[in-house]
């Protein structure tokens, strides 16, 4: 049996669903639950949140997940990439308020900026040389500006709604992201056979899709 960690709900849920389901893999899912096992193949899924699955596959707690790479190279865990699944495409990015004034990075010299992409942007702004103050904050950024915490954030957009409905505009790309299959790197003889076999599919899948 192995076991793979999903986005409970999210940007990655459904494709990752997906994703089993065209592995020609069959399993129940009630929204409700947070453990599942597949009918016709030696799989448990379990459902959480995406910013806790690189860290479960790394301690073991998963063997397997799928995450974005946004969230997977911000927790320093790259190393447990094992495969890119080009969906959930998606970029990290600076954004200001509609009105505010910007002409390059450098406009944000001493500024301060929302995120929970610490890593990601401090590595950014390092490349830039630009210093600016970082606020970490755990969800929610898209307000920040608005509410006078601060001059700008970095966050997720994919389809860029969330930025304009909270007024405002991307004016840097920092990192971008894809959802990519992870695995834990101390994998025993039997859980490895999984993988790979459930690697093979995927790979089917992907060829039949181009
Ligand atoms: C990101 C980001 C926004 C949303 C942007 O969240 O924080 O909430 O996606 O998408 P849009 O441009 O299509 O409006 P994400 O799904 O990465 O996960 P989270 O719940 O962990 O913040
Ligand atoms: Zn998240
Ligand atoms: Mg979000």
């Amino acid at each position: 049996m192995i076991r793979l960690a999903i986005q409970k709900s999210g940007r990655l849920s459904d494709d990752s669903i997906k994703l089993i389901r065209e592995c020609g893999i069959s399993f129940l899912s009630a929204s409700s639950k947070l453990k599942t096992e597949a009918t016709n193949f030696p799989l448990e899924i379990l459902f959480l949140r995406d910013d806790d699955i690189p860290g479960y596959v790394a301690d073991g707690v998963a063997d397997i997940g799928i995450v974005g790479q946004n969230v997977l190279v911000e927790e320093g865990l790259q190393q447990l990439s094992v495969k890119n699944l080009g969906f959930s495409k998606c970029r990290l990015s600076l954004a200001v308020s509609k009105g505010a004034e910007y002409g390059d990075i450098t406009s944000l010299e001493g500024k301060s900026i929302a995120t929970s992409y610490p890593n990601l942007l401090q590595e950014y702004l390092t490349s830039k040389g630009v210093q600016a103050d970082i606020h970490t904050i755990s969800g929610s950024v898209e307000i920040a500006p608005s509410i006078g915490l601060a001059d700008a954030v970095c966050d997720i957009v994919s389809s860029g709604s969330t930025l304009i409905s909270n007024g405002l505009r991307e004016v840097e790309t920092v990192f971008k992201s894809e959802a990519v299959l992870i695995a834990n790197q101390n994998l025993d003889a039997e859980k490895n056979k999984l993988l790979k076999q459930l690697l093979f599919r995927m790979e089917a899948v992907q060829r039949a899709q181009k």
